[in-house]
């Protein structure tokens, strides 16, 4: 039930028009409004994005030129001299904005902090200069490893201020995952902390930092800055080692913001693909900061009497674009939550809605599906009346969810704005414009302005309406992605010739099968490689597989997702052993363990299946969609013409 099929979509009707009173006070006011805003800017998209570039940001120094499109890289803005940290904070300091609440921050444990505007700026130039005596400059990475505090927005912004280049690492990582991309990045510095609270434990991120610098693995860094949140002991190294607590006193709060190349780059953010190491997404800084800043100031249709929140973590661009950067640039008050509902406080959500005045609500699936299971029981106890505007993201949402959360959560007052896009796109690139577009549950509806998307087969050539195909994009936009870290390459080949370019016209190709109907809403129906969608989340089957194969016991494996009620998908995977190895629960507990240990919890497998062969065609590669099929239960489908040896699958399914 979790994912979309076709047929279940075709038969969705449904049909929910904004509120009139939303409208009548909406950004976007009306369909009419957003068709013309649309046609303009696909009439001229570069004139479209200086004017909102003009208008609704801060320049050192304006632009040459709006757009140097070589394909398939783009640069935006060229010449232009900006500084994200400085649309964030500075200019909201010159304007009643500066005594606001930026961030309202709740601990799990139930402690809560809220800072102004002034009182952000201050702590995010004093955690600049601190970056600067450890000797970070211009240019050089740092890893953040953090949990949901406010000190984690403070770490990316006083990167952003002195052109210091970010990765966060969701602080749900294991070392090893650390690791990869600390050394990836050749990191300078580490921004972490002693621990984070999430379902009433303390999730230890210092001690992972120790161990993914052992043994020298990653040379180039320097030192690490210590927030302090929870207080249990933790060992501090002598020369590399820094408490944020203890040099926070020490430091200047005077710390003008560089001015930055347009093009400079903001930030590298690791996501996976279906084969290889995890990609090193590349964003710079002023494509970027119009991008998050247009998107979220009209998709959540934002007014300096709301109060926000997006329940993401840091560590994912949702976390980046739609709780730092995006609602900040907009001067927006962002609600940012350490922990999550959990069996000893499920109401949580409820309770944060109710105290702060949340207005506006943006979770993803995953999320709607366990407070479906904890029960209406829980919100409806809630004053949820505060809320007028419900967004989703990071899977399909299947209808029976989206009617859930209209009707309890919105009180079928509240527009739903269901938002497709990817780490890749730097932004939402399909949703509904709240007043302005009517939403049908489960479709992300139309594309934003200035977003050309199309349906269209593996040539390139558009699909007539209601045909699944390939999701695509045609234009170059000002969030987009600029490369691979490292592997221009790489950043080539997955994203651009997937689809081959005609007459040098490249289409972006975004991996995921959609169908369009005939109204022109947009119908994603999920992934189309071997990517797998746990609880929201990109895991490559390649990372899992890889991370099996590195115990001993493990000959060879392959990892399919299997649809689960709550996370979307669960991990099975299919593992061979070698000698002298028994496939038994303590071996299955053990190899789920060392998932955990080499890529995070998330990727730890819900099911592992042993057997003696895995089904390959003749060329060797695994046939992943029939382990789907029998992962699902379901019957083999499909050609199995091209299997190797039909007795594996045979064998397999008498496992079944
Ligand atoms: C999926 C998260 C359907 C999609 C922002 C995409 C969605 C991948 C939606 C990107 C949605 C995200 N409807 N599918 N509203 N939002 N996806 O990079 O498969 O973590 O390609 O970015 O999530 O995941 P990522």
């Amino acid at each position: 039930m979790s994912d979309i099929s076709i047929e279940s979509t075709l038969q969705e009707e449904r049909l929910f028009s904004p509120p009139a009173a939303f409208s009548q006070a909406a950004q976007i006011k009306s369909l009419a409004e957003y068709e013309s805003i649309y046609a303009r800017a696909q009439a001229n998209p570069e004139q479209f994005w200086a004017e909102l570039a003009q208008s609704e940001l801060h320049w050192f120094k304006k632009w040459d030129k709006v757009l140097d499109w070589q394909p398939p890289f783009a640069k935006w803005f060229t010449g232009g001299k900006i500084n994200i940290s400085y649309n964030c904070l500075d200019r909201h300091l010159t304007t009643w904005r500066k005594n606001k609440a930026a961030l309202i921050w709740e601990g799990e444990p139930g402690d809560s902090r809220t800072l102004t505007y002034a009182q952000l700026h201050r702590e995010v130039c004093q955690m600049a200069n601190a970056l600067k005596q450890m000797g970070v400059a211009k240019g050089d990475l740092v890893g953040i490893y953090m949990p949901m505090i406010p000190e984690a927005a403070i770490a990316m912004l006083a990167c952003a201020r002195i052109g210091a280049v970010h990765t966060v690492v969701f602080g749900g990582f294991s070392a090893d995952a650390l690791r990869d991309r600390l050394a990836n990045g050749q990191a300078k510095a580490v921004i972490t902390a002693d621990g984070g609270w999430r379902k009433d434990a303390i999730v230890p991120l210092k001690i992972q930092v120790d161990k993914a610098l052992e043994n020298n693995a990653c040379p180039t860094v320097e030192s690490v800055l210590v927030v302090q949140r929870t207080k249990q002991d933790i060992e501090m190294l002598a020369g590399r080692d820094i408490w944020w607590h203890e040099i926070q006193p020490t430091v200047s709060a005077d710390c003008p913001a560089e001015e930055m190349d347009a093009e400079d780059m903001l930030f590298v953010l690791y996501t996976s693909g279906s084969t290889g190491k995890p990609k090193g997404v590349v964003h710079t800084t002023g494509g970027y900061n119009l991008y998050s800043h247009i998107t979220t100031k009209w998709i959540f249709d934002l007014n300096d009497t709301d109060v926000y929140w997006c329940t993401a973590d840091v560590g994912w661009i949702t976390g980046h674009s739609y709780i730092v950067y995006g609602p900040l640039s907009n001067g927006a008050t962002a609600i940012m939550y350490e922990g999550v509902a959990r069996p000893s406080n499920p109401g949580c959500m409820w309770d944060i809605i109710e105290k702060y005045g949340v207005t506006i609500f943006y979770t993803a699936p995953t999320a709607i599906r366990v407070f479906m299971k904890m029960g209406e029981e829980l919100p409806n106890a809630r004053n949820l009346s505060s809320l007028r505007l419900l967004g989703t993201v990071g899977e399909p949402i299947n209808p029976e969810a989206w009617m859930w959360y209209h009707r309890v959560i919105g009180k079928e007052k509240c527009p739903i704005v269901d938002t497709w896009w990817q780490t890749e796109t730097g932004g939402i690139m399909i949703t509904a414009l709240p007043g302005a577009i009517s939403t049908k549950p489960g479709s992300a509806t139309r594309p934003f302005p200035g977003i050309i998307a199309e349906i269209v087969d593996l040539d390139g050539e558009p699909l007539p309406a209601n045909s699944g195909g390939y999701l695509a994009v045609k234009h170059p936009w000002p969030g987009m992605m600029r490369t691979v870290y490292g592997d221009d390459e790489r950043f080539r080949k997955t994203y651009w010739e997937h689809i081959p370019p005609k007459d040098g016209k490249y289409m972006y190709f975004a991996g995921d099968g959609a169908r369009q109907d005939a109204d022109g809403y947009f119908w994603v129906m999920g992934r189309i490689d071997d990517v797998l969608n746990v609880s929201g989340h990109r895991l490559g089957t390649m990372e899992v597989e890889s991370a099996l194969v590195s115990h001993p016991s493990v000959a060879e494996a392959a990892v399919v997702g299997k649809p689960d009620e709550i996370k979307g998908e669960e991990i099975v995977a299919f593992v061979t052993l070698n000698s002298n190895y028994a496939g038994d629960d303590n071996l299955i507990k053990e190899l789920k363990k060392h998932v955990g240990n080499e890529i995070g919890a998330i990727a730890r497998p819900g099911e592992i299946r042993f057997t003696d062969a895995l089904p390959k065609t003749r060329s060797g590669k695994i046939m992943r969609r029939l382990l789907r099929d029998l992962a699902a239960g379901k019957e083999v489908s499909g050609d199995t013409s091209t299997l190797e040896d039909r007795s594996v699958l045979d064998k397999l399914r008498g496992n079944d």
